[in-house]
């Protein structure tokens, strides 16, 4: 290996798990049946690719107990942890019929989405995962509680008042922390700053209550786009708990500037990923002249994500 590199693979407990390096697959729409024959492949050759935690893509909590079950998902469970992965599930407040803004629910509709998370979380934890993500990134309706545009109520979960946007995203996690096993690790994935939505300086103080709340690891989503991991900096020196970055990782020195310099504690690759699930493997053997690197032209995995198709890669498909 690269002794430059040997920051990627230093292994991270967390809680009484461990993340055999520094290198996370995150969540990303395969366009596949997740707990299909199709989707325990795809996972299982991420796993093998040596990643040391691998967040399932973004699945709807409302299906939880009826569409994804402890039985059908075990078997997604197994594929990753047999390969050495930490598994963990993203989980996605999807927009439902009449509610797609926040201003649509009634706090009746809120009591049950809650709920709904707990449900898919424990069975998520039934299923044999480590751990579980809410979605709160991306301008999704989560994260849209949280923007002072997109939240237009007046009562205690919105208006301007930084303290009602968080408390939809605070509920979940807390209750979360209260009725999962204290073994199951709590993940959530947040965008730092949106657009002119909200300023960087909302998210830190969101992410400090979110640590107080009993949340384990950040997952910053986009992190950095000039500079490897700018906008996880400020989290990363703040926080005692981890914090993931992403954006363009694959690129060796991004990942490595990230690390060494303190500005995250893992990263993510996944374009990087699709292009070569063996990029972790390759590298910490030196064989970089063997790995498959993106070129970003998001023909396959965006392209097809927004053709509904399974993704892939032009560089290998
Ligand atoms: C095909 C595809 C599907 C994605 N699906 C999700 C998702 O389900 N949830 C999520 O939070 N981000 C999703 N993302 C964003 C990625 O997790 C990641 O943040 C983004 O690709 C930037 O990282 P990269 O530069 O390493 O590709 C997706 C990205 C791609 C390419």
């Amino acid at each position: 290996m690269n002794p430059q590199h040997a920051v990627l693979f230093q292994p991270l407990p967390i809680r009484t798990h461990e993340l055999r390096n520094r290198l996370v697959c995150p969540p990303m729409v395969t366009c596949r049946d997740v707990v299909g024959p199709e989707g325990l492949k795809w996972y299982r050759t991420i796993a093998a690719g040596g990643v040391g935690c691998v967040i399932v893509e973004a699945m709807r909590v409302h299906l939880f107990g009826t569409d994804f079950t402890a039985a059908n998902m075990r078997g997604l469970a197994d594929a990753i942890t047999t390969e050495g992965a930490l598994p963990v599930v993203q989980l996605f407040l999807a927009q439902t019929e009449g509610l797609a803004e926040p201003a649509d629910f009634s706090l009746a509709d809120l009591d049950r989405v809650v709920e709904q998370f707990v449900t898919a979380a424990r069975v998520c934890e039934e299923a044999g995962f480590a751990g579980v993500e809410p979605h709160g990134a991306h301008g999704f309706l989560l994260n849209r509680f949280f923007s002072p545009v997109a939240n237009s109520r007046t009562d205690d979960y919105g208006g301007q008042a930084l303290e009602g946007r968080m408390k939809l995203g605070l509920r979940i996690v807390s209750t979360l922390r209260e009725r999962l096993s204290d073994e199951t690790l709590l993940f959530y994935r947040h965008t730092p700053r949106l657009g002119e939505d909200y300023p960087l300086d909302d998210s830190l103080q969101f992410a400090r209550r979110l640590q107080a709340a009993g949340l384990d690891v950040l997952d910053l989503s986009p992190a950095g786009i000039d500079e490897p991991a700018e906008l996880a900096a400020p989290f990363a020196s703040e926080l005692t708990i981890p914090v993931i970055a992403v954006n363009n990782m694959c690129q060796h020195d991004r990942a490595v500037t990230a690390l060494e310099q303190g500005r995250a504690d893992l990263v993510a690759i996944g374009r990087g990923l699709i292009a070569d699930p063996e990029w972790p493997r390759k590298t910490q053997a030196g064989r970089l002249d063997e790995i498959l690197f993106c070129t970003e032209c998001d023909e396959a995995c965006f392209g097809n994500l927004r053709r509904g198709e399974p993704i892939g890669c032009v560089l290998h498909d």
